[in-house]
């Protein structure tokens, strides 16, 4: 089998406590619904991280100290809105700057670019499509300094040795003296993270259910949705939010293009996400093991977020 979305399906669902990830939420529908959950007000991560880059561009790019032109390269793009303030800044002083949006989604990155040249005309965009690696292969031979975006908290939907892997990854494919803005979500109150993703509006659950959706669509089960609920908790001592998809009965279900049956038993769980949440402690815990140099943490007024800078 070469299709490694119904590979990871597969060991997913016959592994003794049941997994899949949450990198296949975002087919077009799951995308919707992650706007979705973006503009709901609970997920204070969206508000929170645009006050970031709405309030501190000047100080972002002071910091920065690159000579011009320099070229800002956003991993996982998406339709790019959180970025806007951030280069509208840079548009508006005449910096001089190249914007290479990566996504792996054509769509995304056309609806990209197609919004960002309406609104900001004088801008230079170097889209890339494809797997960030690849693609950030090439930093290493620019004659300009770069700035790597990693926002949105993306990092913490990876477990730690993966973060720590994907860390060091940008490190090597970076030129000394570039940098990289990494989006944290920060330990709070526990109830307004519980809030955040489990939510009273059933968006977050339906973000989940659409993953037992594309199953039954690509690889041609009969997952019956009403039969799974959704549940999440978020443990304030370790900072991890965990998501899972609870099975309501005893029940068998059949993926036909794997010629696989799978048992679910009552409320037998599915893990599907982690969100995980840093201190600050942490965080300079994790730019050391990657080899980075923290320079500036840049919170957004509540001290929810923080975009922190860091330098190779
Ligand atoms: C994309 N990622 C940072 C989101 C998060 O907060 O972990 C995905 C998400 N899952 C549930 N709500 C939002």
């Amino acid at each position: 089998m070469t299709d490694t979305f119904a590979q990871d399906v597969l060991n997913g669902l016959t592994a003794k406590n049941k997994h899949l990830s949450s990198k296949y939420f975002y087919d077009d529908n799951g995308s919707r619904i992650f706007q979705e959950i973006m503009n709901m007000p609970e997920y204070y991560l969206t508000d929170a991280e645009f006050e970031i880059l709405s309030m501190q561009s000047k100080q972002i790019v002071e910091a920065l100290q690159f000579s011009q032109p320099f070229n800002i390269i956003e991993l996982g793009a998406g339709d790019g809105l959180k970025t806007f303030k951030l280069l509208e800044y840079l548009v508006n002083n005449n910096i001089h700057f190249y914007y290479v949006p990566i996504d792996i989604s054509q769509e995304a990155i056309d609806l990209l670019t197609t919004r960002l040249k309406e609104r900001l005309p004088s801008i230079v965009i170097k889209p890339k499509v494809g797997d960030y690696f690849e693609i950030l292969k090439d930093n290493k031979k620019s004659d300009y300094p770069s700035l790597l975006l990693f926002l949105g908290s993306n990092v913490g939907n990876y477990q730690e040795d993966k973060t720590i892997e994907l860390l060091q990854l940008f490190n090597e494919n970076m030129k000394i003296g570039d940098k990289l803005l990494v989006g944290f979500d920060l330990k709070k109150n526990p109830i307004t993270i519980h809030n955040a993703y489990y939510d009273s509006h059933g968006i977050t659950k339906r973000f989940n259910l659409n993953l037992l959706l594309r199953i039954n669509r690509e690889l041609d089960a009969d997952f019956k949705i009403d039969d799974f609920d959704f549940y999440c908790h978020y443990n304030p001592i370790t900072g991890d939010v965990k998501s899972y998809i609870i099975s309501l009965r005893k029940q068998i279900v059949y993926l036909k293009k794997l010629k696989t049956s799978i048992d679910f038993e009552y409320n037998e769980l599915i893990w599907t996400e982690l969100s995980k949440k840093y201190s600050i402690e942490e965080i300079e815990e994790l730019a050391k093991k990657s080899s980075f140099n923290i320079n500036t943490n840049f919170l957004d007024c509540k001290h929810y977020f923080t975009d922190s800078l860091w330098e190779k």
